[in-house]
């Protein structure tokens, strides 16, 4: 039986490593057999593409590019990784996956949600998530708890307004993709970390 496949989104700062990280101690304690992997990254090739899309020298990349190779590292960690475990049986966990690009480079870049649908109707070959799990903090929160942005890294240099957009840009998103489901993180790390328990629960991804 194919595994399930569960990606996880937010805002910069939204606590999405350590939610992960939680999580996965939770699953370890549980013996569920699962992989825990990254966009853009999680493979040789993609964290290479992941090099040049982050280096914050790179100003000069235009947003198409930038759309283009995040679908190019999304397919090779589709095909790499992200099928065979899924076939394997194995519960698949996505730290960000297409609902980035539809967020960040649809709304907050301004291509347009369509066109980066579009783009990447190709990357991910019918490999749809079965929960994406939405860490719902406004990005002025979020900024606030990592005590700002870094500067090495392109995308968190662009600044609170692109972030606002970003945030927003999910919560259109809401409307369109079920599969989105949001999760209150205004409580500790652990009272968040039980929710997405739940979540997991009651969508079948984990037994109760
Ligand atoms: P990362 O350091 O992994 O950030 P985070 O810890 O917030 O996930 O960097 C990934 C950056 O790339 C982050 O700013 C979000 C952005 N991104 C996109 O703009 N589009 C995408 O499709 C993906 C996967 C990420």
């Amino acid at each position: 039986m194919r595994g399930k496949f569960v990606t996880f989104e937010g805002c910069e700062g939204s606590g999405k490593s350590t939610q992960l990280k939680l999580l996965a101690e939770k699953l370890d304690a549980a013996g569920v057999d699962y992989i825990l992997t990254r966009e853009p990254g999680g493979s040789r090739i993609a964290e290479r593409i992941r090099e040049i899309i982050l280096d914050g020298k790179n100003t000069d990349m235009c947003d198409e590019c930038e759309a283009l190779l995040y679908a190019a590292a999304r397919i090779q960690l589709v095909k790499e990784k992200i099928l065979p475990a899924l076939q394997a049986g194995k519960l698949v966990i996505c730290d960000r996956y297409v609902h980035s690009s539809l967020a960040y480079q649809g709304h907050a870049r301004g291509l347009g949600e369509e066109y980066v649908a579009e783009i990447n109707r190709f990357a991910i070959e019918n490999c749809r998530p079965d929960l994406t799990v939405f860490l719902n903090i406004p990005p002025d929160r979020a900024f606030e708890r990592k005590h700002g942005a870094d500067r090495d890294d392109r995308m968190e240099q662009l600044g609170l307004e692109f972030h606002k957009k970003v945030y927003s840009g999910y919560c259109a998103l809401m409307a369109n993709y079920p599969e989105i489901c949001p999760v209150d993180c205004s409580g500790s790390k652990y009272q968040t970390n039980a929710n997405i328990w739940q979540l997991f629960v009651q969508k079948g991804i984990v037994r109760g």
